[in-house]
């Protein structure tokens, strides 16, 4: 539960929705449900095991399974993916908690398609805003990890996600009443091949990392807290499926209303900020529904900066451990924090948003997950003493066997592939 905590935020209700808008809809659908098997498992059961295995986080990991310091590199990397994940992530989620305190004030009573785009553009035009939104989640996030109180998070977002994707559900039903919702169901599930471009598939592959948080360590942590009992297979199917559902319902919401309401499916980052307030204005107890939706939203992301946050704490606290300066928990929650408030700075005021976003999601992640692909495919087995892989113990054969083709061919070759049709070599 707590890594489908880290999995579902704003990858899936905002960012998969406009991704999904700008790349054809239905046809990027496919691709994602695609990669969501190709990468999305493998991976996932690739990071469990890992932290099951070695009880560390990405920092200590590697080096613990592999004997050696020939893949700290993957951890280094996974902090600078968090950071700059981070750099955008806590922007978006600042717009959340913009959009909360207007649903209390009940700002979008009444208002068009034109007036929300409006509406929009004229916050995130006034930067100090932003960037005061934009903190608001940082000190809540950094109080989180400096009390120590995240298990006490993962207990509320028990209670909390279910009453989201409740929520979720209700305003897909409400939003398939609408007129002209056909359209979008359309839109979002009828397949136009000729949509299909490697850059599409660059996209959905990088969404699919994104969303399901793989491809940076994040989940190694959690899979260091898994008791030995726990089935690491059935645990990545629970967290692909459950992150799979509520992006997929975050399309069905989304672009019924999109041409219901005369929106742009191709609108861009601000697709969800749009329309949602649309659909929540057209819900029974409409001021209560939009409240609780962008409560429930802004702490879906909440939880998501929890994990992004831990790992570079975490990280800093482990090496710097042996050295003669070593940082205490709380003196990396603060330095870490205040990187991460330079780095928002950075992405607000020298427009860096895009960037941050592609070249982590379509870049770093999937060059981690090819080098930790490579490291438990190949640099594992090598090492005689650490065979079969990962106690592979229970796990019917079938399924190791296709997860070590999957790990060993298909992930890193798929990767690559990916890889060299974008940058043109192919
Ligand atoms: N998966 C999270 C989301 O969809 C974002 C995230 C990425 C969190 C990487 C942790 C690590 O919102």
């Amino acid at each position: 539960m707590a890594a489908a905590g880290s999995a579902v935020g704003l990858g899936n209700i905002w960012k998969f929705p406009y991704i999904a808008g700008e790349s054809g809809g239905g046809a990027f659908l496919i691709i994602y449900l695609l990669c969501v098997i190709v990468f999305g498992l493998p991976l996932l059961v690739t990071e469990f095991m890992i932290g099951k295995r070695s009880g560390k986080s990405a920092y200590g990991a590697f080096r613990q399974l592999s004997g050696n310091n020939r893949w700290q590199w993957l951890g280094w990397l996974s902090m600078l993916t968090a950071f700059i994940i981070m750099g955008f992530y806590f922007v978006v989620t600042g717009w959340c908690f913009n959009y909360l305190v207007e649903a209390i004030r009940h700002t979008f009573h009444g208002q068009d398609a034109a007036a929300l785009n409006a509406y929009f553009d004229g916050f995130v035009g006034n930067i100090p805003r932003v960037l005061l939104y934009s903190v608001v989640p940082v000190v809540l996030t950094a109080s989180v990890l400096w009390f120590d109180v995240n298990k006490g998070i993962e207990k509320l977002s028990k209670i909390l996600m279910p009453l989201l994707l409740i929520m979720m559900l209700l305003m897909a039903g409400r939003v398939l009443m609408l007129d002209g919702s056909n359209v979008g169901m359309q839109f979002f599930f009828r397949i136009d091949f000729s949509q299909i471009t490697p850059y599409v598939v660059l996209e959905a592959m990088g969404q699919c990392f994104f969303s399901l948080s793989i491809g940076m360590g994040a989940l190694i942590t959690y899979g260091s807290y898994m008791p030995r009992y726990q089935s690491v297979p059935a645990a990545s199917v629970q967290v692909a499926v459950l992150d799979t559902l509520v992006a997929v319902l975050a399309g069905l919401i989304i672009f019924p209303a999109v041409f219901a309401f005369g929106f742009n499916p191709a609108e861009g980052p601000e697709l969800a900020f749009v329309v949602l307030p649309a659909i929540l204005e057209k819900m029974s107890f409409a001021w209560l529904s939009g409240v609780l939706f962008f409560g429930l939203l802004c702490i879906a992301a909440v939880t998501s900066t929890i994990s992004l946050m831990e790992i570079v704490v975490a990280f800093f606290c482990e090496a710097t451990a042996e050295t003669r300066h070593p940082l205490n928990r709380h003196k990396s929650v603060l330095l870490v924090s205040a990187i991460v408030v330079l780095m928002i700075a950075l992405c607000v005021v020298a427009n860096l948003f895009d960037f941050y976003d592609k070249v982590t999601s379509c870049i770093m992640m999937p060059l981690g997950a090819l080098g930790m692909s490579i490291f438990v495919g190949w640099g594992l087995s090598r090492n005689g003493d650490q065979q079969p892989q990962f106690n592979a113990k229970g796990i019917k054969r079938p399924v190791v066997a296709l997860y070590l083709l999957s790990i060993r061919w298909i992930v890193p070759i798929a990767i690559l592939l990916i890889f060299l049709y974008n940058i043109g070599l192919i």
